[in-house]
């Protein structure tokens, strides 16, 4: 008979082989790739010696096409539970060196639990994807699998964060669980996504496109918008995760966590004299004010680089998360388009999800005319920015820092959609639309007849500015709640947050409204 120390023993040591996955030919052929193995990545990701790993001998039972020869003890994915700075996280890693993280109905099951385990628990879920898709030997039974993800994403979506971290490939219907998760990390160089490859595409459309024209990480973070980060290598993408997580509460009924400070809650803003140039048509980067105004410097962006003319990312003001949104002049003159309406969206409905309080800074000439823009649709997508701010029932504060006009005007959080309180330094413009355009309008027929048609285009345009070039008329209709010194706006959002702390909103049953999707 043996003891209780052999009979442990002996599992101890099938632990250890389960934890070579595909085998050692395999991890070489990954680290060749680049990239590092499931178990590694977690290594990074989690805080030392905190992985439990759950499943680790769950085997897919298929029995065709040879796969009773390629059983491994956990199949393609490792899972379980474990912390990031101190705070528990789920996770799912797929594992390239089983059949290619393929992903077959035991991998799902063991994914699924995790999910359940998460949402059970209120803590965020994680997934690092690296897989060649559905396991094509399982057939529909990988579909099942996939399904079955994607529901639970969907279930969880609003309770728990969802991260998917992709560091390999990520094809087919795979695409839809990242898809439909919160944030998306992406590696230059060794990440792809695409519903259907390069060569299925040349068959049916006879299109010849890259893998990289079709899904690398650039292709995603620049042009798609499906994904929210790019990063150098997978080292980065996973310290950025936790750089992440740092801003964000654990689920829905929690707030985010409060940091230690050392920057002072009323220190004052100098430098913002000379950022802003008080010519509205000169360009400067929204990002060099909010990096005055927030904790330490420190802005956390989202989606860098795609619709940069409006910037959205965490914060702190006095250790406290804000979510930010703030058009850019820099780029495009800060005007909203399709891209950035659904953008900004999306951004403040997980921030309103998850109990984020939104700053809102304006500089914007309105919505960027052109056909493209109306034929694309600008009107249901410009109406997803509207209707997310008019939803969000955080606390909802504004600034407005120049231009502020017609639509985009109401879209940037104005009082008429129930922001809660409304800033303007002394710079802002708030009218229907800027002096030239509005001069055009309303003055046509005296200019077309007047004999001096430049003089007294000038005139009006002096006028006219005169009359909207200053937040003065909006205060007076109690539009702007106060006219603020730039040097103050630190202070006073501080402030001003501090007073929405117990904002409480009370709003009719309903299913769900019907956000124009
Ligand atoms: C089973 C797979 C597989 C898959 C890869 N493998 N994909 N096994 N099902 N879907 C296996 C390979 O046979 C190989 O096994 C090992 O994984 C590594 O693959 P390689 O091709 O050697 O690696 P690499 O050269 O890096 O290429 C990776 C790849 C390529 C680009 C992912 O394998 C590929 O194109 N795979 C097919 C991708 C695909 O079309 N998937 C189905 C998408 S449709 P050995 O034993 O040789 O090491 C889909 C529908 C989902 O996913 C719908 C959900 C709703």
């Amino acid at each position: 008979m043996s003891s209780l120390r052999e009979k442990t023993r002996e599992f101890e040591e099938l632990a250890e082989a389960a934890k070579l996955g595909g085998g050692q030919e395999k991890i070489d052929k990954q680290h060749e790739k680049g990239k590092f193995t499931a178990r590694e990545r977690l290594e990074i990701m989690l805080d030392p010696g905190s992985f439990h790993e759950l499943d680790m001998f769950v085997q897919h039972t298929c029995r065709d096409f040879g796969m009773e020869k390629q059983v491994y003890p956990g199949d393609g994915v490792v899972t379980g539970y474990g912390t990031i700075n101190g705070r528990l996280v789920y996770v799912y890693a797929q594992d390239f060196t089983v059949l290619g993280g393929s992903l077959g109905k035991k991998c799902s099951e063991k994914i699924c639990k995790v999910m359940d385990l998460a949402l059970r628990n209120g803590a965020p879920c994680i997934g690092l994807n690296d897989s060649g898709g559905a396991r094509i030997q399982e057939g529909v039974l990988s579909l099942a699998g996939y399904g079955e993800i994607f529901y639970r994403n969907t279930a969880a979506s609003g309770v728990v964060p969802q991260i998917a971290v992709v560091m390999g490939p990520c094809a087919g219907g795979a695409v839809y669980s990242p898809g439909i998760q919160d944030f998306v990390f992406m590696v230059k160089g060794t990440s792809h996504m695409f519903i259907t490859g390069p060569d299925v595409i040349k068959a049916v459309t006879k299109e010849e496109v890259t893998f990289d024209e079709l899904g690398s990480a650039l292709t995603h973070n620049s042009k798609s918008g499906v994904a929210h980060f790019m990063t150098d290598d997978e080292e980065e993408a996973l310290q950025k995760v936790k750089t992440l997580l740092s801003y964000l509460p654990a689920n829905n009924m929690e707030n985010p966590p409060t940091v230690e400070t050392s920057d002072d809650p009323q220190r004052l803003c100098d430098e913002l004299y000379d950022l802003v140039p008080l010519d509205a048509i000169k360009a400067y980067d929204m990002k060099d004010v909010i990096r005055v105004i927030v904790d330490d410097r420190e802005y956390f962006e989202v989606q860098e680089h795609f619709a940069p003319q409006l910037t959205v990312g965490y914060a702190r003001l006095n250790g406290r998360t804000v979510g930010i949104v703030g058009n850019n002049p820099k780029f495009f003159a800060g005007c909203v388009d399709i891209d950035a309406s659904v953008k900004g969206a999306r951004f403040i409905r997980f921030c309103d999800a998850f109990n984020i309080p939104l700053v809102v800074l304006v500089d914007v000439p309105g919505f960027l005319p052109g056909k493209s823009q109306e034929v694309g649709g600008i009107i249901r997508h410009g109406a997803k920015l509207m209707y997310a701010f008019s939803e969000a029932t955080v606390p909802r504060v504004t600034v407005v820092t120049r231009k502020a006009y017609g639509g985009a005007y109401i879209v940037m959080n104005s009082k008429h959609i129930g922001a809660d309180l409304n800033y303007a330094w002394p710079s802002a413009e708030i009218a229907v639309m800027g002096p030239e355009g509005a001069i055009n309008i309303i003055f046509r027929r005296e200019l077309a007849s007047a004999d001096d048609s430049n003089r007294r285009r000038t005139e009006l345009l002096d006028d006219y500015r005169k009359k909207f070039a200053n937040p003065k008329l909006p205060s007076e209709y109690g539009f702007i709640d106060e006219i603020i010194s730039p040097h103050l706006t630190r202070v006073r959002l501080i402030a001003a947050l501090e007073s929405l702390q117990g904002k409480r909103s009370l709003k009719p049953y309903r299913r769900h409204g019907n956000i124009p999707l």
